[in-house]
């Protein structure tokens, strides 16, 4: 298909602080939005990747000043490491956006300066109680003991000049986008939770410029503050598509998104983006799925514990696709999950040797054995199993689909392994072996067709999540690329004669379970 022809779908990441290396916790938004991508790619649709960095803000003043060097040299530093990493888990975005770059602040400053024009953004002084070693305003709530929750210390009433945007003015359209659109924040519970802690109780205007520090845009005409990050960040989305800018097709071609963000974010991108939005007169984004936590079994993951699992470290070891499978197994639909070391090995050893890889190599292996490794006339006659088994094989199709448009990502890679499961079962319940001791030809190469067609679903299905495995697959059935097609998948008759290979390696070979879990907890810093 032409891609000019092709329906949208434009997909982005939360941008990441560049607060150091990338952890597995990190990488888990960026390895679910690539895989819809690809998914959706699959499906026909021109898909559109957004990621990058959100590279303002006073944390990265302190942490560059610390290491000795500028603002910007920081960030270049770890938006390089942050693309060296996304092209190792083959991350296939359309587009890296850093909020240093002229293209966003530019359109911000022009932002800034509408909202100042509308009145949504006024100037007003904000009161708070200020710690002075930690540059931060806390509420009394916020204190403990009266103290700064931070770093213990007093803390005094202070007030600022700042500029604020009007919240409360959109309060009521807001909630009637809400009651209109149910699904426009998934899941369910997490909106339900926004709606009725956060909005039904009122929005507050919000303190949208800081004087505090300087590494981040400046308010037109009015330098000594800073934008806000979160407005400053938020605005990406739409920046690195052109808008306004000279040129912005991309940005009327693909928005609105579907934005992919972690729980902790759900807010800023459930509440102000949306106003800011309606303030610049755009339409809302057309989903916002919030995942989970990936959490270690004593909580976050943090360097102070020496519990960080870092991607490269799994990747060098077992292979990018079993963390890729991993990473997208793990967390059920929205919840968290806790990885361990042991569930790790556990799902490679069970679910990628034993299910995929036994399927593979006993297809293979039988394929070789019964026929001389070539199926040639497939018999039009089917058993009532081989039946039982096409439709096994559509509904999981159907299954996987359902949960991949609804982001039930962790269900949608179940789907895949029942269909894994069914397969495995197929043969047992048609046993090959028997049919060939009894000289059943046409009955046992009909099964040998099925294996051939559930395998390659199987390789069409997993091919957003894992690629080479996908191609793996294909090279040792020998199929070409035309049997990747995923509209035809369902056409149990497409596969005419197969060639496979002689002898296929193992996709995954099986870990020593004890040696593993003590490589990766050796290996968490
Ligand atoms: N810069 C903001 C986002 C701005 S988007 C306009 C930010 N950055 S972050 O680097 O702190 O976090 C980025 C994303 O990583 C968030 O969606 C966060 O939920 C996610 N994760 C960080 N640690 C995580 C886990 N341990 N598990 C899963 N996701 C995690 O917030």
């Amino acid at each position: 298909m032409d891609k000019e022809e092709r329906k949208p779908f434009y997909i982005t990441t939360p941008i990441y602080y560049p607060s150091g290396k990338f952890h597995l916790g990190t990488a888990y938004t960026t390895v679910l939005a690539d895989t819809l991508k690809k998914y959706k790619i699959q499906r026909g649709y021109d898909a559109y990747m957004l990621t990058g960095m959100d590279e303002h803000g006073q944390k990265v003043e302190t942490v560059a000043k610390e290491a000795g060097k500028t603002p910007q040299e920081h960030v270049d530093e770890i938006a390089e490491m942050a693309k060296v990493l996304w092209k190792k888990m083959d991350i296939q975005y359309d587009d890296f956006i850093r909020t240093t770059e002229e293209r966003h602040t530019k359109v911000v400053e022009k932002i800034f300066n509408k909202f100042m024009e509308s009145g949504d953004i006024y100037k007003g002084s904000y009161e708070g109680l200020y710690c002075m070693p930690c540059e931060a305003y806390y509420t009394e709530t916020q204190l403990v003991d009266g103290k700064c929750p931070e770093c213990g210390r007093e803390v005094k009433l202070m007030s600022e000049e700042s500029y604020f945007f009007n919240m409360k003015k959109y309060q009521d359209r807001l909630e009637k986008f809400y009651e209109e659109n149910p699904d426009f924040i998934l899941p369910e519970f997490r909106k339900n939770e926004l709606f009725n802690n956060f909005i039904k109780p009122g929005l507050e205007d919000l303190s949208v410029t800081r004087c505090t520090f300087d590494w981040g845009i400046k308010v037109p005409k009015d330098p000594k503050h800073v934008v806000y990050v979160w407005l400053d960040a938020l605005t990406n989305y739409i920046t690195a598509l052109g808008y306004g800018s000279d040129d912005d097709s991309k940005f009327q071609k693909y928005w609105p998104a579907v934005h992919l963000v972690g729980k902790d974010i759900i807010g800023f991108h459930a509440i102000y983006w949306p106003i800011f939005l309606m303030a610049l007169g755009i339409e809302l984004p057309k989903k916002i799925y919030a995942h989970g936590w990936i959490l270690m079994k004593d909580g976050k993951m943090s360097k102070s514990k020496g519990n960080v699992v870092y991607p490269e470290v799994l990747i060098d070891r077992y292979g990018l696709d079993a963390v890729r499978y991993y990473l997208l197994r793990i967390c059920p639909y929205g919840q968290d999950a806790i990885f361990t070391p042991e569930d790790f090995v556990d799902k490679f050893n069970f679910d990628l040797c034993n299910d995929l890889g036994n399927l593979l190599n006993r297809t293979i292996g039988m394929i070789n054995k019964y026929f001389g490794g070539k199926l040639e006339g497939r018999p039009s006659k089917k058993s009532q199993l081989d039946e039982n088994f096409e439709i096994d094989i559509k509904a999981q199709i159907s299954e996987y689909e359902l949960n991949m448009e609804s982001f039930h990502i962790s269900n949608a890679m179940e789907s895949i392994w029942a269909l894994i499961g069914k397969a495995n079962k197929y043969i047992d319940e048609t046993a090959p072996w028997t049919l060939f001791k009894e000289g059943k030809e046409e009955e046992l190469k009909s099964v040998m067709y099925h294996l051939v067609d559930a395998l390659k679903v199987v390789g069409i299905l997993i091919r957003p999540a894992m690629t080479e495995t996908s191609d793996k697959i294909f090279n040792q059935l020998q199929l070409e690329d035309e049997f990747k097609d995923y509209e035809t998948m369902k056409n149990f008759d497409l596969v005419k004669d197969v060639k496979v290979i002689e002898k296929g390696e193992p996709i995954f070979v099986r870990l020593d379970a004890e040696e593993e879990v003590q490589f990766i907890k050796d290996n968490m810093k």
